[in-house]
């Protein structure tokens, strides 16, 4: 049933009814749609532009609407034309005449931007929360392994020494810029377009103030025209939800690989892994796959918003329906990666004694070999390539700077001593990596402690 019956002979073409249609995706929303109608009406009522008589058999009409389509008494027409006007005909249904006053002075297109709005402020609220279990995930297994020697990499070469927990942390920084711009996109959506109404505001003495405070925004939008227009949240949510996708695809692309043979650096617990239906060996990553498989697909909301958007004169313009699928679909795969990734990271073993080996090969003491020069007097360039000659003589001898006689320190140059090996030893390496964001035990202890400060 079309709400804007009267100017039409005939009955809409069903293939048009369907592709028009957005009840599929959008009801979804059915109780924030009811929520901005009580506020509505309340409004409209304090006003005098409708009797109280009105209002309370609205409100009656529409929480029992709500309960009923919760309990699944009520079941959405697939065939209505949108939630809004869905719940507005089954309002009318249930009280006359009352529930046709429900719609003075606005438009389904602020109604739908009110709707929007503040289902994306729930969901921005879930992920935020998800976003906290993670990162308290990371900084507890941080502080189990913050004297866990790992070799850091560059260039996916063995580069310097770190610790897993040091490495850990890194995430749970990016973790806490991505919560930083989900609530301040979340802050600069909370402002209430209702009465803006289809885009030249009304002549009704409506109050915008009443009905943005009932509904628990921050104010109202200042330009009925924007009101109705703007989808900028949209877009700055699915950015936001790109970069997280962008950090979990990350992260999962190392887990990737620290569970490959060639590192063996963690190992999945068996339930968070597939195995193959032909090679009785295989245990496989397969979340970390999915999250950074999934990644593109969130991406590919972010550019069909901005591309949805960019040809678009003021106001309304019905291409803004597609808002909806993109970004209930960034929503939706962000949660589901996270409520899977933060359990089998949660239950992730970490194989420190594979780490340590691995962190033994690669020269990755090489740098603190140089410094070892300097302390000397060693101007560092000088150092830098007495070094390299050491470590080329290592490769060519197939051994370690750890195994190599100081007489062959010596003859590269004369300023090596004793005291090298204790300043190339792997413990020692990391402990002295004491610099502020640095990956020695104490610091990673200290870094845990801070963020989980600022995740409370
Ligand atoms: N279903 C529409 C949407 O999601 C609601 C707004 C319709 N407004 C209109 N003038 N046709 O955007």
């Amino acid at each position: 049933m079309q709400l804007w019956k009267g100017r039409f002979k005939k009955e809409l073409d069903e293939k048009t009814n369907d592709f028009n249609s957005s009840v599929s995706f959008d009801s979804r929303m059915y109780k924030q749609d009811i929520d901005g109608s009580l506020a509505h009406a309340a409004m409209l009522s304090a006003q005098g532009i409708i009797s109280c008589e009105d209002l309370s058999q609205i409100v009656k009409g529409l929480n029992e609407i709500k309960a009923d389509i919760q309990s699944g008494r009520l079941l959405i027409d697939p065939n209505a034309e949108d939630i809004h006007t869905f719940i507005e005909g089954e309002l009318t249904a249930r009280i006359g005449a009352a529930g046709k006053r429900l719609h003075t002075a606005r438009s389904r297109n602020d109604q739908v931007a009110v709707d929007i709005r503040l289902y994306l402020r729930d969901e921005c609220g879930e992920v935020y929360a998800l976003l906290t279990e993670l990162i308290n995930v990371i900084t507890a297994k941080a502080e189990k392994y913050a004297s866990a020697v790992m070799p850091g990499y560059t260039h996916m070469q063995r580069a310097q020494p770190i610790t897993f927990g040091h490495h850990l942390l890194a995430y749970a920084e990016m973790l806490l810029r991505d919560k930083d711009r989900l609530s301040d996109a979340r802050n600069r959506m909370n402002y209430s377009p209702l009465g803006s109404c289809a885009l030249a505001g009304t002549t009704y003495n409506i109050d915008r103030e009443m009905t943005a405070k009932e509904l628990g925004f921050d104010g109202v939008m200042q330009n009925s025209l924007d009101g109705v227009s703007d989808r900028d949240f949209c877009i700055e949510l699915a950015s936001a939800l790109s970069v997280i996708m962008m950090h979990l695809s990350r992260f999962s692309e190392e887990i990737i690989l620290w569970c490959s043979w060639e590192f063996k650096f963690v190992e999945l617990d068996d339930a968070f892994s597939t195995g193959s239906s032909i090679m009785p060996q295989k245990k496989n990553p397969d979340i970390t796959e999915l999250v950074r498989g999934k990644t593109g697909r969130v991406y590919g909301d972010l550019i069909t918003l901005l591309t949805m958007m960019k040809g678009l004169p003021l106001a309304y313009n019905k291409d803004m329906q597609e808002d909806k699928e993109a970004i209930f679909d960034a929503f939706d795969t962000v949660k589901i990666c996270l409520k899977t990734f933060i359990p089998m990271l949660d239950t992730m073993t970490a194989l420190p004694d594979n780490m340590r080996k691995a962190a033994a090969g690669g020269f990755i003491n090489a740098t603190d070999c140089a410094d070892y020069l300097v302390g000397k007097g060693v101007p560092f360039r000088d150092a830098y390539k007495a070094t390299g000659e050491l470590v080329a003589l290592c490769i060519d001898k197939g051994t370690t700077l750890e195994e190599l006689p100081l007489d062959e320190y010596k003859k590269i140059c004369a300023e090596f001593d004793e005291g090298v090996y204790e300043k190339i030893n792997l413990d020692n390496c990391v402990n002295g990596r004491t610099s502020l964001g640095g990956p020695a035990p104490q610091n990673v202890l200290r870094q845990a402690a801070r963020v989980k400060e600022l995740n409370k």
